[in-house]
C-alpha cells in the first residue's frame, strides 16, 4: 500500500523528498490542493473543508499512512482526521521545543515564521505558552513565500525585497534559531538564511515527520524492494502544467537537502 503525504501545493514536497531518501522502495501518493493553495490566508473554517475534501479524495484508495506535511492543515484538521480514518495521520507543528532547547543556553531568541492563520490557532498559542518559560520566541508571517513558491519564483532580488519588508524592525542579531514553520519555507533556505550570522541554526520539519513516519510504518531503512521509489503525483486543481511544478519542486529540494531536529505531532 501506498503512503499518502498532503499539502496545499508544492511545501509538503520538501518532506516527500526526505522520505524518498530514507524509504526507498515505498511508493508515495503526493496531493497537492492546488484548488484551495493557499491555506495560510484563508479562515478555519474553510481551510477545515479543504482539507476534510481532499482527504476524502486521497482516501479513495487504500493508504497505509498519511502524512500532512503542511503545519497550517495540521493544526486545523489533525484531530478531525485522526477521528474519521483508520490509517495512521502523521502531522507536523513548527519545531518551537527544540528551538528553544538549543537557543536558551545561548542567551538568544527564536524566530518562528510561519502561515498567519499557523501562528493564529490555539494549538501554535498554547505550544509557545508550554516551552517558552523565558519568553525569548517571536512569531512572524510570511504568506509571500507561499506565492512565491507556488510561482517556483527563487529569483533573489524579489525574495530579497519580500523578505527585508517583512523584516524591517526586527533586531536580527538578537537570534540564535530561526524555525521554518511552515514546509514552503525550506525552498527559501539559502535566502533567508542571509539575513543571519552564519553560526544561527534554521529547523524545519522534514526530518522529525520522516521518523515519525518510519516509526509507524515501520519501514525497512534500506529499502526491501531494491527499486527506486516511486511517486504518483496528484492535485485537486486543474493545472495541467502542475504535475511537472511538483516534479520541479522535487528535484530542486533534493539538490539542497534538509535539517535536523523538528518536531512531527
Ligand atoms: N505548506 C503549508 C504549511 O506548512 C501552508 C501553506 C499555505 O497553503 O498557506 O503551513
Amino acid at each position: 500500500m501506498k503512503i499518502a503525504i498532503f499539502d496545499s501545493g508544492l511545501g509538503g514536497i520538501t518532506v516527500l523528498s526526505e522520505a524518498m531518501r530514507r524509504m526507498p522502495g515505498e511508493q508515495f501518493i503526493y496531493f497537492a490542493d492546488t484548488k484551495h493553495v493557499p491555506y495560510g490566508t484563508k479562515s478555519h473554517e474553510e481551510v477545515k473543508q479543504n482539507i476534510l475534501e481532499s482527504v476524502r479524495i486521497i482516501a479513495e484508495e487504500p493508504i497505509q499512512a498519511l502524512v500532512v506535511a503542511c503545519n497550517t492543515a495540521t493544526s486545523i484538521g489533525i484531530r478531525d482526521l485522526r477521528m474519521q480514518y483508520p490509517f495512521p495521520v502523521i502531522g507536523m507543528e513548527p519545531a518551537v521545543k527544540p528551538a528553544v532547547a538549543i537557543t536558551r543556553p545561548i542567551g538568544k531568541r527564536v524566530l518562528v515564521l510561519a502561515t498567519q492563520l499557523t501562528l493564529k490557532e490555539s494549538k501554535y498559542k498554547d505550544l509557545v505558552q508550554r516551552v517558552d518559560d523565558y519568553g525569548i520566541v517571536d512569531s512572524l508571517p510570511m504568506p509571500g513565500l507561499v506565492t512565491l513558491c507556488e510561482e517556483l519564483q527563487f529569483d533573489e532580488q524579489l525574495v530579497d525585497e519580500y523578505v527585508g519588508r517583512q523584516f524591517e524592525g526586527l533586531a536580527l542579531q538578537d537570534y540564535g534559531t530561526v524555525v521554518l514553520g511552515c514546509t514552503h519555507f525550506p525552498f527559501f533556505k539559502r535566502h533567508l538564511a542571509k539575513w543571519f550570522a552564519p553560526n544561527v541554526k534554521m529547523i524545519d520539519g522534514a526530518k522529525g515527520t520522516v521518523n515519525r513516519l518510519m516509526e509507524v510504518v515501520k519501514a525497512d531503512r534500506h529499502g526491501s524492494t531494491g527499486s527506486l521509489p516511486n511517486v504518483d503525483f496528484r492535485c485537486s486543481g486543474e493545472d495541467k502544467q502542475y504535475v511537472h511544478k511538483m516534479k520541479q519542486a522535487l528535484e530542486m529540494i533534493s539538490d539542497g537537502g534538509s535539517n535536523e531536529f523538528d518536531e512531527s505531532k
